[in-house]
């Protein structure tokens, strides 16, 4: 069934530091709120993890939702510096972005590991906005489906009872460097994880994103021509004037 509306997630990653976050919020949450309103789009912020319990505060009683930006695939323990999901929850998170490519490049992050800080958030009720996105030689390649696959299957696996999905494509050669992939491809793609997920979470409502390079100027075409659900935006997201114009669109 297609959805009314879009689904806009802001990654904010490190750049938006703790006082930064509080100032965003307090010159801003009116006029979001009253966007999210109007087009009845879902917006998503996802400020850094000391600025998640400002944030929320910030928020309550308007439309707008806070998303962290990773969770650990543990759930308590001996694991210094990690945050747990239940903490998340119990701070009024809602969402929680996983699988980011920075973090699998950087930080090591495996599918499994993924697949693990899904299960942590499902059993909080967080709704994990679960990345993928392949590596430009593997796009060159023609491998972006095997590659997207294998990031898939260990996921599904822990999402067979969910009853809702956000999946993020986000080619890795894209992020960050104003380079996109036709609108055709990311039409073919999304449409494909939209299959796949159609027969393997045959429970799920599932919305499917792109993220990477989004702009004001990119942004109307790729909703609109690759029937995407919504966009993940990183850089744009912290220029407000334009990020207020994207998240403005209707559907
Ligand atoms: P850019 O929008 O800056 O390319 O970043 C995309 C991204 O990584 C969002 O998660």
């Amino acid at each position: 069934v297609a959805q009314k509306t879009y689904l806009f997630v802001a990654n904010w990653k490190m750049n938006v530091p703790f006082d930064a976050a509080q100032f965003f919020f307090g010159l801003h949450s009116a006029q979001l709120q009253q966007i999210a309103c109007s087009t009845g789009n879902t917006l998503i912020v996802c400020p850094s993890f000391v600025s998640l319990s400002e944030a929320v505060a910030a928020v309550r009683g308007t439309q707008i939702h806070i998303g962290a930006q990773n969770c650990s695939e543990h759930v308590s323990g001996a694991y210094t510096g990690e945050v747990d999901a239940v903490s998340l929850a119990q701070m009024g998170t809602e969402y929680c972005i996983v699988g980011h490519s920075e973090r699998r490049q950087y930080y090591g992050e495996t599918n499994e590991m993924v697949a693990g800080k899904v299960a942590q958030l499902m059993a909080v009720g967080i709704t994990p906005i679960m990345c993928i996105g392949q590596t430009r030689e593997q796009y060159k390649n023609n491998e972006t489906k095997s590659a997207l696959m294998n990031q898939l299957m260990p996921i599904f696996c822990v999402l067979r009872t969910a009853q809702s999905a956000v999946i993020a494509y986000e080619p890795v050669w894209a992020i960050g460097t104003g380079e996109l992939p036709d609108v055709q491809h990311i039409a073919g793609i999304t449409e494909w994880v939209r299959e796949l997920c159609a027969a393997e979470l045959p429970h799920a409502k599932v919305q499917v994103l792109y993220g990477g390079s989004v702009s004001e100027s990119n942004a109307q075409d790729i909703m609109k021509d690759a029937r995407v659900d919504g966009v993940l935006m990183g850089g744009v997201s912290l220029d407000f004037q334009k990020f207020k114009n994207i998240v403005s669109l209707k559907r």
